[in-house]
């Protein structure tokens, strides 16, 4: 599918539909929505002076133009109350309405900016944002699928009048496009089943990033993660016929001494919990446990290509969880990179296993912040449910900052306390840790024994468990993989770069 910029009067445009918007309450629509009200002689306002048009958010109508404009369709979208009106919803209506025209068959659309200067929303970022809402609304994961009735929207074409304006909305389109290919790629490698992403395949699949871009990426086998003395990641790795893989990727986009942000993502392509196996109903979800390694791969992707001046670094360890003769037995006691020691109690807390040392690995190479992205407690779900992340971390300028980078991307975050007391409840008797604290504040409990891996070096811990996939489908999230945390990190990269907080690195 083809977004871009075209400079032309909405009531030339050509396609098969025109996108135009109502906010709530509007009784007489002005601007592009009144202009296209006017060619079809009134039938916009009819609409609402019946009642069957209220502009209440995602509210559609879709008219027959009758050969009165170019367009076989328009559809008018509710935009909700002005005052209310924010990116976000920017995003939303930019979905629902091209889901709307792909269902009704059309193939190419053109649209006017949503909500451009209401409420101090700038162009570009309006822009941007449609971009965005369009493209993750349009995602499908049809790839297993025969094709049944190829309803594909081929072009959407943003339009506009002023010449002055045409700058801006293609740099938004650009950066939107970026960041919405980024997410749906976090998708694709999300809602593979974990027969095909195996270990290798991801790390095959973040090659191909790395060499489309140019970035470095380093791959190391299972001798290379022993070799690192990485017992916590090999502990999870022995019991399956799959071999893991630690996949690196660096873009140096920054100082050669500069700041250095490391991105670091469970990569456990399938969590049937080893030993300690969980449930057999719903397990098939859990193909999705490597959406936080997934989020990165994407994250370093599009600040890439955005080329954000800032360096990052993207680890992810990468393993099945599966029980076998070689698998780990709960009790057993595995060394970690930094020499400490952790009692496994339960095999299905696996996550913290692989990212201990991932996190010890990411300071080894010298970053100077780290954020990880995991699907790691089934508690962080029932604390926040799917809507919000949680966060956790050692520096609160850092966690804030990380929250602020969701909040622009439309990805909710709550911050989660850390008090140095949960770590009582992951005391071992035999070693330094043990691997599971207990039902009480599990979420806590697995980010306080991360927070043994970073030592000192700033640190955000998002748990993506309860965001990773979605139920159903909403705005743009498509039931299935989220891509959640990619856009969180790019705008944070951005953030960074920009040096828009304080702090050492
Ligand atoms: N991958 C799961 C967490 C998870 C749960 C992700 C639901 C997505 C949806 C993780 O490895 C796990 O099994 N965690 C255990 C930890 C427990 C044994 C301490 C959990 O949350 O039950
Ligand atoms: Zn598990
Ligand atoms: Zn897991």
């Amino acid at each position: 599918m083809e977004i871009r910029v075209e400079r032309r009067d909405i009531l030339t445009y050509e396609g098969d539909a025109l996108v135009v918007n109502l906010f709530e309450g509007v009784e007489k629509p002005g601007g592009a929505t009144g202009a296209v009200d006017r060619a079809l002689d009134g039938a916009i306002q009819k609409a609402i002076a019946n009642g069957e048009l209220r502009g209440k958010l995602h509210e559609k109508l879709l008219l027959h133009t009758f050969g009165k404009l170019p367009t076989r369709l328009v559809l008018v979208i509710g935009l909700g109350k002005q005052e209310q009106f924010t990116l976000d919803r920017g995003r939303s209506v930019s979905a629902e309405a091209l889901k709307t025209l792909k269902k009704a068959g059309t193939k190419k659309v053109g649209t006017i900016v949503h909500g451009a200067g209401i409420g101090g929303l700038d162009l570009k970022r309006s822009v941007q944002a449609i971009a965005e809402g369009v493209l993750l609304g349009l995602y499908a994961f049809t790839k297993y699928k025969k094709e049944e009735n190829h309803k594909e929207i081929q072009e959407v074409v943003i339009l506009e009048r002023e010449t002055g304006r045409i700058k801006a909305l293609e740099e938004g389109v650009g950066t939107g496009r970026i960041l919405a290919q980024a997410t749906n790629l976090a998708r694709d490698l999300v809602n593979e089943p974990a027969n095909v992403m195996t270990p290798i395949v991801m790390a095959e699949r973040a090659r191909e990033v790395a060499d489309s871009l140019g970035l470095e990426c380093q791959i190391l086998g299972p001798e290379e993660i022993r070799g690192l003395g990485m017992g916590a990641f090999w502990g999870v790795a022995q019991g399956s016929q799959q071999p893991p893989r630690l996949i690196v990727l660096r873009y140096k986009g920054g100082k050669e001494d500069g700041p250095h942000l490391g991105f670091v993502g469970k990569g456990i392509t399938f969590d049937s919990g080893g030993i300690s196996i969980k449930p057999s109903e719903g397990m098939e979800a859990m193909k999705g446990d490597m959406a936080g390694g997934a989020a990165v791969i994407a994250a370093i992707k599009a600040v890439a290509e955005l080329g954000v001046p800032v360096n990052v670094t993207a680890i992810i360890p990468a393993t099945e969880n599966l029980p076998s003769g070689t698998a780990q037995r709960p009790g057993d006691v595995v060394r970690a990179m930094n020499g400490k020691t952790i009692e496994v109690i339960n095999t299905d807390a696996e996550g913290r296993l692989i990212l201990a040392d991932a996190l010890c690995y990411a300071r080894s190479l010298g970053v100077s912040r780290i954020v990880d992205v995991a699907t790691l407690t089934g508690a962080c779900v029932v604390a926040l449910g799917s809507i919000r992340t949680g966060a956790f971390g050692n520096d609160q300028g850092f966690i804030d900052q990380v929250v602020k980078a969701g909040e622009e991307a439309g990805e909710k975050i709550w911050p989660m306390p850390m008090d140095e007391e949960y770590n009582e409840q992951i005391k071992s008797d035999v070693a330094d840790l043990k691997n599971v604290g207990g039902r009480k504040g599990g979420a806590i409990t697995a980010a306080r024994f991360l927070a043994n891996f970073v030592e000192d070096t700033p640190w955000v811990h998002l748990d993506i468990a309860g965001t990773s996939m979605a139920e159903s489908d909403k705005g743009y999230t498509p039931k299935g993989a989220t891509g959640v945390g990619v856009r969180t990190l790019v705008n944070l990269a951005v953030a960074f770069a920009k040096g828009e907080w304080k702090g050492k690195g």
